[in-house]
């Protein structure tokens, strides 16, 4: 079934045309300049600019897709988690080509769609599997019963990891979001050089992780008198966050059977993480799947897919007029 999907919840306004796990169009029109001069999402801006760009993305995706109206079989959405009143303008144009088109209406969870974005390329996976989210508004590990039944089985109790990258890029002046800049200064760095401490260090069975400490470390690091090297820095923090991830993330896989690992939201896209993912594969037996180029941040793409398993299993919304938004949603509420 060909599926129109549609996702508003942050600063991206997407729409995709997907077909089970074939993507025919994926169009993301980015905010990010609109943001950047703030430091981070203002959600007010964020709502205006999807009201000015939801049906151009929409007529794009079809477009590009080269389908009709008459193809389409159902229309899919994000309703959560992500901020309320962006959300809401995805929701609502969901909702009316649904009733004008008379398609059924698919509502889909956003951090659904980033576990099963790295499905594009590997499409047999076995389950129980595993899936980690990284973004900028989450850092989860999740255990997969089956796809649409899921678990969280580690998750931050402070900062997001990307969210953590992003205020260390600040700290060394670099612009919003600074994930990507900061791993590039990374790569010229020495990570030996400043010493930072390791979060929950012992403590990694817990099931938690914890990046605020690290970034108070970083900021009396960074402000403390003397000389700094930025890229030794950049390359410091980066170093002590992904270890943190990786180490709970052994200790978590420890405990069950699992032979893959789905990895998706837009920190997957860094290479010094995908090296330490694929290394944590190689010694725990596991094969390590990553989201296919322009899958990482938020899109379209990924709810449509998820909207196709939905779909399958006939959980299409049987009274639109109730369909809301849900900020806080969960990927255990799927
Ligand atoms: O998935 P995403 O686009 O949006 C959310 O759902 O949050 O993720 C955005 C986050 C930002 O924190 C950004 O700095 C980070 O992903 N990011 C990166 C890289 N590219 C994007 N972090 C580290 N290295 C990168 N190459
Ligand atoms: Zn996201």
């Amino acid at each position: 079934m060909k599926i129109l999907a549609i996702e508003t919840s942050c600063d991206e306004t997407c729409a995709a045309v997907t077909e089970e796990l074939s993507i025919l169009s994926n169009v993301i029109w980015s905010q990010i300049d609109l943001h950047r001069e703030f430091g981070g999402v203002v959600p007010s801006i964020a709502r205006r600019a999807h009201q000015d760009k939801i049906d151009w993305v929409v007529d794009k995706a079809l477009k590009e897709a080269g389908v009709t109206l008459n193809e389409i079989g159902a229309v899919a959405v994000t309703v959560g988690p992500g901020l309320a009143i962006a959300l809401e303008v995805g929701i609502t144009k969901a909702k009316q080509l649904a009733t004008q088109w008379q398609k059924p209406l698919l509502a889909i969870n956003h951090v659904e769609g980033h576990i099963v974005s790295s499905l594009v390329n590997h499409p047999q996976i076995i389950c129980p599997a595993m899936a980690l989210v990284v973004s900028g508004g989450h850092t989860e590990l999740i255990l997969v019963t089956e796809i649409g039944k899921y678990q969280i089985v580690a998750r931050t109790i402070d900062d997001a990891l990307g969210e953590a990258l992003d205020k260390a890029a600040r700290m060394l002046g670099l612009g919003y979001p600074g994930g990507a800049e900061l791993e590039k200064l990374a790569r010229e760095g020495n990570i030996k050089r400043y010493k930072l401490p390791l979060p929950m260090a012992g403590r990694e069975s817990q099931n938690e992780f914890s990046y605020s400490g690290l970034k108070s470390a970083f900021f009396r690091l960074v402000n403390s008198p003397g000389e700094k090297s930025y890229p030794d820095l950049a390359a410091a923090f980066q170093n002590r966050a992904f270890e943190h991830l990786t180490r709970v993330m052994g200790k978590t896989l420890n405990r069950y059977q699992i032979q893959d690992l789905l990895v998706g939201g837009g920190v997957a896209a860094n290479k010094e993480l995908s090296a330490r993912l694929q290394k944590l594969g190689g010694d725990t037996g596991l094969k390590v799947h990553l989201p296919a180029k322009g899958l990482y941040g938020d899109n379209a793409a990924m709810i449509g897919m998820a909207a196709g398993f939905k779909a399958e299993r006939r959980e299409f919304v049987k009274n639109i007029e109730e369909v809301d938004r849900q900020p806080r949603l969960r990927v255990d509420q799927v």
